[in-house]
């Protein structure tokens, strides 16, 4: 194939066309951001977490299995085990039980197993034998893809409204998405993708689409690799097919089952040498077709590779790049310069992309050839607000649930703490889950506001928690020195009080330590993200300080921060904190 002179931008071994393009201005994730991604990454870990919190804090009192009581071992077995000591603790229990005397030559096993059944419930009995409110609670999960998307119509037909032209084999229009988080837009694209391509096989016209996470495939290299070897596969596919076709009709020639003109008739070959020849090339071409390894290759050679491999035969490609600012927050925009540059040197296929993204910042951050060529088309996926929310958690929750599993405050609550979180569909429906299980775990028969009020407050701790322990040493140390002053009875702590407490702390734990102008910024940065609540306050003529209070609760986030290496010893600093205020 014939490239003509166009090279693409590469991010290392290849040549480039402009060298100024090379040269790009990295880019930087915005303060208001850096507290979403934790939040997002405490939502995976919720179950894990869950079962944590809710049994260290709140142990349940229904729950009388207790798996180290020897009388409610669920396994006899275990008692002919080696450990002596475990020997006569359940000998002794399951003789003053009335139980038959284990030690006993011809102990029948099998019966042991029964009695056990009958008087004692095993680990997970009690779990199982309750009504579960659950039906489906996959359905709850972010990882379940909805098949209906309430209040999603508008930016839906938008998009199939572009996107249509593929399957005219036409080249839509690019598209670049853009809301808050938990919106809708993965949801909605992962829809429309799954319609256009049943279309597309409906109709028999070749149009494909690709989604690409760019939070996970984060580098140019990534993203034409994954993209190279999945049309290689599928040129595979498309070849093996071919083959099998053409050999059996080689194969009827061969045996004069049809004569060759009947063999042929209707087909692009009019001798049977010109199928040979067919069959060599496309055996050749399979042979050809080399996948890319995820490391080593130059990118420029990853480059040919997917651009002859999506040009292999006539086709549309939609390629969805989701998460879009990960990826040129990582690794520029070479990537996007060199596919929406594709089109113009493509002779069988045409590519389209469509970018998805929390944040339009990024765009700053484009050349501006590529933002006008990636933004041809823009839709604005605005927040939910809590009426939308409640259709949505209704949806879900008709097929989550068993029926009357939720009293009727359970949902519009759910809906109403979520819409003051920017409508994010992801936090109600989080809520929701997360109250089904506090119900679940508490035994209860079915999920009430108690239940959503403990699901908010628990899944605001895990999104603190993962915010604290994420935080710089040094900011660290000052959101530490701001509890002791709390703990210590103090109100209204200023500026000058934390930085002096601050610097003791830096000694104790060898810390470098930083101006009170730094302190001040960090304090600003904790204000900001929702750690401490600080006002300016005019002091008179002695200027202007800032006073400051701890916005979260003491004990968890005093606990994150001594579990880390370098601050767990901070806790023999107690006493000198005491001190101070003594004096
Ligand atoms: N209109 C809707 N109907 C049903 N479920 C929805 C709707 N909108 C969003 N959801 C659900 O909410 C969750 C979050 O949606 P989605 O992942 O699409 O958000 P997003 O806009 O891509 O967010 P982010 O920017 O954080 O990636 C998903 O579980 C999704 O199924
Ligand atoms: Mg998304």
């Amino acid at each position: 194939m014939d490239e003509g002179d166009y090279t693409p931008r590469v991010d290392g071994g290849g040549e480039s066309n402009d060298s100024d393009d090379s040269d790009h201005t990295p880019w930087e994730r915005p303060a208001s951001q850096a507290h979403e991604d934790p939040e997002r990454t405490s939502e995976s870990t919720l179950d894990d977490s869950l079962d944590d919190s809710v049994d260290g804090a709140d142990p349940d009192p229904t729950d009388d299995t207790d798996p180290t009581d020897p009388a409610e071992d669920p396994d006899p077995a275990e008692d002919t085990g080696s450990n002596p000591t475990d020997d006569v603790d359940s000998e002794a229990t399951s003789l003053g039980k009335g139980g038959r005397d284990r030690s006993s030559p011809d102990v029948d096993f099998d019966g042991v197993v029964l009695d056990n059944d009958d008087d004692n419930q095993g680990l997970f009995d009690d779990l199982l034998s309750g009504e579960p409110i659950f039906e489906n609670k996959e359905v709850l999960r972010p990882s379940y893809t909805p098949h209906e998307l309430p209040h999603r119509n508008d930016q839906i037909n938008r998009m199939a409204t572009i996107l249509v032209s593929a399957l005219r084999g036409e080249t839509p229009s690019n598209i670049l998405i853009y809301g808050k988080t938990g919106t809708g837009k993965t949801a909605s694209a992962k829809f429309v993708s799954q319609e256009l391509e049943s279309t597309s096989q409906k109709y028999d016209v070749p149009c494909e689409v690709e989604y690409i996470n760019c939070e996970v495939t984060d580098t140019q290299y990534r993203v034409l690799a994954q993209l190279a070897n999945t049309f290689i596969e599928k040129n595979q596919a498309v070849i093996a097919d071919r083959l099998e076709q053409y050999e059996s009709m080689r194969a009827d020639a061969r045996d004069d089952v049809v004569d060759e003109g009947a063999i042929l008739a209707g087909t692009e070959f009019d001798t049977l040498a010109e199928l040979d020849d067919r069959i060599d090339e496309l055996e050749a071409d399979a042979e050809e077709m080399e996948e890319v390894p995820m490391t080593g290759w130059p990118t420029d050679r990853v480059y040919t590779t997917f651009f002859d491999a999506v040009d292999y035969h006539e086709r549309v490609v939609v390629i969805m790049l989701d998460e879009i600012d990960k990826l040129v927050e990582k690794s520029g925009d070479d990537t996007l310069y060199n596919l929406s540059r594709m089109n113009s040197e493509l002779d069988n296929s045409r590519i389209s992309i469509m970018g998805i993204s929390n944040d339009l910042k990024f765009t700053d951050f484009l050349d501006p050839r590529v933002k006008s060529s990636l933004g041809e088309e823009e839709i604005v996926f605005p927040p939910y607000d809590a009426n939308q929310l409640r259709d949505i958690l209704q949806h879900r929750a008709d097929i989550a649930f068993k029926g009357d599993a939720l009293t009727d405050d359970v949902i519009p609550l759910c809906a109403a703490f979520a819409a003051q979180e920017h409508g994010d569909a992801r936090r109600a429906l989080d809520l929701l889950r997360t109250a089904g299980e506090l119900a679940e775990r508490s035994q209860a028969e079915i999920v009430a506001e108690k239940h959503v009020r403990q699901a908010q407050d628990k899944i605001e701790l895990d999104r603190v928690v993962e915010v604290v322990r994420t935080l710089p040493t040094q900011s660290k140390i000052v959101l530490f020195a701001v509890i002791l002053l709390e703990k210590n009875g103090v109100h209204n702590i200023n500026t000058g009080e934390v930085f002096n407490i601050y610097k003791r702390l830096c000694e104790e734990i060898d810390a470098d330590v930083l101006t009170q102008r730094r302190v001040t910024d960090l304090i600003s940065e904790l204000d900001m993200l929702g750690i401490v609540n600080a006002v300016v306050v005019s002091k008179g003529r002695y200027g202007r300080t800032k006073e400051m209070g701890l916005s979260v609760p003491v004990e968890e986030t005093e606990a994150v921060l001594l579990s880390d290496s370098r601050l767990g010893d901070i806790e023999n600093a107690q006493p000198f904190v005491q001190a101070r205020f003594d004096n």
